[in-house]
């Protein structure tokens, strides 16, 4: 039997790696493509009875269309979110598969890193020492033991997020249309709406998905809500921040500083090398002027637990499929909260 044949778009030397090494275990053909996916790129997978794809891939209706032409009978995503998914285009044309949890550990590490970071002024020390400049004025950060953290998502990654934070004796407000009150009861976690979320925190995290609910979240209303002072730190989608507001919350310091894992037009550059070439986005520009901004190019995944896991996860996917056994990571647009409403046989149709 011929084996199944994979298509990778914006495939990068790290996802190869981990990929070729978990196939020992499968015998899938893999043909790994540097581009991303669009409607001129999608060509690569006429051959392909899978597509797989990150996060600044997007499915749309016109590229689904392609896909199922060509005889595409999965997409397996190779990530938590799907935001970049068309899935009522998808529905009854093409399954979809994500990986749910890969490390809601490496995500919540990397967001305490951009808090820590941020506070205490590791990126200017590490700037200034380098320029033997051992002066430490400007550096004075806060102690994060007692202060309130307002976690917005308390998911997978928001509650590791909440264990971390609660270690440093910080206290935990939280806002979920969908609360965990076992798990509030157990961590010492108050549910709130996000105004009091706004209004008492110090430091506010975003660990939600981005939907049309959560789109701009964090806007000028939202800020002007905010504590004066307080820290905002994003590892969650860059659409779920107005950036103009961001921009101006920063300029009359309302906001203190803003960690970024993620940013609203990262698919231009994210994961790609700039280095000789003269930034075109002023927003990303105006933001990198900023010496209490801290960006990361959508690095808050990448562990060496997460790929693994993720590679794991997207071969186990698909050999679930073609072993049509039920798709417990299938999405489609009846699922909500990642419970599909509709599924019959373990599949979503
Ligand atoms: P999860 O699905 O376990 O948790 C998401 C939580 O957000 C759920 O409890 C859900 O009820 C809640 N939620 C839904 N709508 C909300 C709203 N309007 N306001 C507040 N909360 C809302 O997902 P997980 O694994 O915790 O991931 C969270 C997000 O983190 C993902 O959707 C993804 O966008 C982002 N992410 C970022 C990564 C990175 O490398 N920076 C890697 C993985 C995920």
């Amino acid at each position: 039997m011929e084996p199944i044949k994979i298509a990778f778009f914006d495939a990068k030397p790290y996802d190869i790696q981990s990929f070729d090494t978990v196939n020992s275990a499968y015998g899938f053909s893999f043909k790994y493509f540097n581009a991303h996916l669009s409607v001129d790129t999608a060509i690569l997978a006429k051959d392909a009875d899978v597509v797989c794809i990150f996060v600044n891939d997007p499915l749309t209706k016109e590229t689904i269309d392609l896909f199922k032409s060509f005889g595409v009978k999965l997409i397996a995503l190779r990530s938590a979110g799907y935001n970049n998914v068309d899935l009522r285009a998808a529905y009854k044309n093409l399954h979809i598969m994500r990986v749910p949890a890969y490390s809601p550990f490496a995500v919540a590490e990397h967001t305490v890193a951009l808090m820590l970071a941020l506070n205490r002024k590791i990126h200017r020390a590490y700037n200034r020492i380098r320029d033997n400049n051992f002066t430490i004025s400007g550096f004075i950060g806060f102690d994060m033991h007692g202060k309130t953290a307002g976690i917005i998502g308390t998911g997978k990654i928001g509650k590791v997020l909440i264990h971390i934070l609660s270690g440093f004796g910080m206290k935990i407000l939280a806002y979920d249309p969908f609360p965990d009150i076992e798990f509030a009861k157990a961590n010492d976690v108050t549910y709130v709406d996000l105004q009091t979320l706004y209004r008492k925190s110090d430091v506010i995290s975003l660990n939600c998905p981005l939907s049309k609910e959560t789109f701009h979240m964090i806007n000028e209303k939202a800020i002007a809500e905010m504590k004066s002072g307080v820290m905002l730190i994003n590892t969650g989608r860059g659409h779920l921040i107005d950036t103009q507001a961001l921009i101006e919350g920063l300029k009359n310091q309302k906001i203190d500083s803003a960690g970024l894992d993620v940013y609203e037009e990262e698919s231009k550059y994210f994961f790609e090398d700039f280095s000789n070439q003269i930034l075109s986005d002023d927003t990303l520009a105006r933001l990198l002027t900023f010496n209490n901004v801290l960006i990361t190019s959508h690095q808050g995944f990448f562990t060496k637990e997460a790929m693994k896991n993720i590679a794991e996860t997207t071969c186990q996917n698909i050999r679930d499929f073609f072993d049509d056994k039920p798709l417990i990571n299938e999405i489609c647009y009846h699922c909500n909260n990642s419970v599909c409403q509709k599924k019959k046989n373990g599949k979503c149709f």
